[in-house]
């Protein structure tokens, strides 16, 4: 694939530099197998996360320098409440510290008994920590399409209808708190949601007197891989786009560390719900900080505002998506299996097909994981077992139906030439990965055990 060229100039870097070999086993071993417990500077090219890791633009930087750090009522949240009206249509804007921010403000409101239940095609982790602590329980009802890694759907993000309704009518519509559809489905793969199946969820929750949300970290990529892939949207522009997938939802929760391309923030949004906006601020006030900062300084919501739309602007999506379909077409040309087709902001590969003399217990994708880092420096992260935990009651650890090892690209940082060393790297591994080893515990902590677990490779 030709890349397809980048829409700026670079005109500030940040030096990077590729310690030895010797230095990596050093660290790896340092940080017992476990990559999030890696330094920073022990790391070549980064792609743990694309959250909080874009390069913002000189006009958001400019927009720092523009902070007027008013506790209430800042011209910089206004124009972020005019940019949020504007693209999305909604009437109230209340910004938060980051996406959890508001999932934390939000959920509570809308889960009343305990043991309700929130249905999303997949919930994120913190999403799902989120529904948890306000006393809910998370489902997901992604198309079973999305664990077939190898077949092409354009939408593997989609809702199961099917499903969505026979749970509906078998729990009754009392037990389901609210519907969130996850743009894109990350945890799918960053896999797009289609247009026609976000109208027949909001129909279905019509149906039933459902609320419904937007979980929008990835609200742009999702919106141009409709205008890409579904018909009757080619001629639309982006922006009309986002209003009709948001027509369809009351309210949204953003991490807008992702798609608006900033260090730090997050939104809430609601479209015109004022009751639900008022128990929102009376909730964010304790929480985040008051209704017009949530938690940012008048700068971090300057350049929040300007990055929306940075973020939607065709020619940098166009960038965006291909850059990392490029990587995704040389893992594909080299033999590498991977989530197909090409997330929008991540490579996910299927690290169950290429070790799977590791069984599941002993984490493939992490093995993956740790070899890449070992060859090229490079640090990508597990989604598989070893994050997945295990069964509360029966302290098994679980089976996590896909394996993957996500390689999360983030936007405006990496050149392609930093891609290739990335797929030279992997494409190298596959000749050896008989010889890899999975990995054991030598300390497990009880909850979100993947962040600081040590492991040891299995003798
Ligand atoms: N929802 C989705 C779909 C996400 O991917 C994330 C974060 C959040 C909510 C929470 O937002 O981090 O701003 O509090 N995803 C990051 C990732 C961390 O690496 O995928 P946050």
């Amino acid at each position: 694939m030709r890349p397809i060229p980048e829409p700026f100039r670079i005109k500030m870097v940040e030096p990077i530099k590729r310690i030895s070999r010797r230095e990596r086993e050093a660290a790896l071993e340092r940080a017992g197998y476990n990559l999030f417990l890696l330094r920073g500077e022990e790391v070549y090219i980064d792609l743990l996360t694309d959250s909080g890791t874009g390069a913002m633009s000189d006009y958001q930087w400019a927009g720092l320098m523009q902070g007027d750090e008013a506790y209430s009522g800042s011209r910089n949240f206004y124009n972020l409440k005019n940019a949020v009206k504007d693209i999305f249509g909604y009437n109230f804007t209340i910004p938060t510290h980051q996406g959890r921010g508001a999932e934390q403000v939000l959920f509570p409101i809308l889960i009343k008994k305990p043991g309700q239940y929130v249905i999303s095609n997949m919930h994120f982790d913190t999403t799902k920590a989120h529904v948890e602590l306000a006393g809910g329980r998370a489902v997901n009802m992604v198309i079973e399409d999305a664990f077939d890694t190898e077949k092409y759907h354009p939408f593997k993000g989609d809702f199961d209808l099917e499903k969505l309704e026979a749970f509906i009518n078998e729990q009754g519509a009392e037990k389901i708190a609210f519907i969130v559809i996850t743009i894109t489905c990350n945890s799918a793969g960053g896999q797009p949601v289609s247009m026609n199946n976000i109208r027949k969820v909001s129909e279905i929750a019509k149906k039933y007197n459902i609320r419904i949300f937007i979980d929008a970290a990835r609200f742009a990529e999702n919106a141009f891989f409709i205008k890409e892939r579904e018909e009757g949207y080619a001629d639309k522009s982006i922006k009309e786009i986002i209003k009709e997938m948001f027509s369809y939802v009351e309210g949204f929760t953003m991490s807008a560390k992702k798609d608006a391309i900033v260090n730090i923030g997050g939104l809430l949004g609601i479209k015109e719900d004022e009751e639900l906006y008022n128990q929102a601020c009376s909730r964010v006030v304790p929480m985040e900080g008051f209704v017009t900062y949530g938690g940012l300084a008048g700068r971090d919501m300057e350049a929040l505002a300007r990055g929306l739309y940075e973020g939607i602007d065709y020619q940098y999506l166009e960038y965006r998506i291909g850059h990392v379909k490029y990587l995704g077409e040389r893992l594909r040309e080299g033999g590498i299996p991977i989530q197909y087709p090409t997330g929008g902001h991540a490579v996910f590969v299927d690290a169950k097909k290429i070790l799977p003399h590791i069984p599941y217990y002993q984490f493939p994708a992490q093995a993956l994981a740790n070899e890449l880092y070992l060859d090229a420096g490079v640090r990508g992260v597990e989604i598989g077992s070893f994050l997945l935990g295990r069964d509360p009651d029966t302290g098994e650890n679980l089976e996590s139906p896909l394996e993957l090892l996500r390689l999360t690209i983030p936007r405006r940082v990496y050149t392609y030439t930093h891609l290739d060393i990335v797929a030279d790297g992997l494409i190298n591994i596959k000749e050896k990965a008989g010889t890899l080893k999975g990995l054991e515990f030598t300390y497990e902590p009880k909850i979100l055990r993947h962040f600081t677990a040590r492991l040891r490779p299995v003798q």
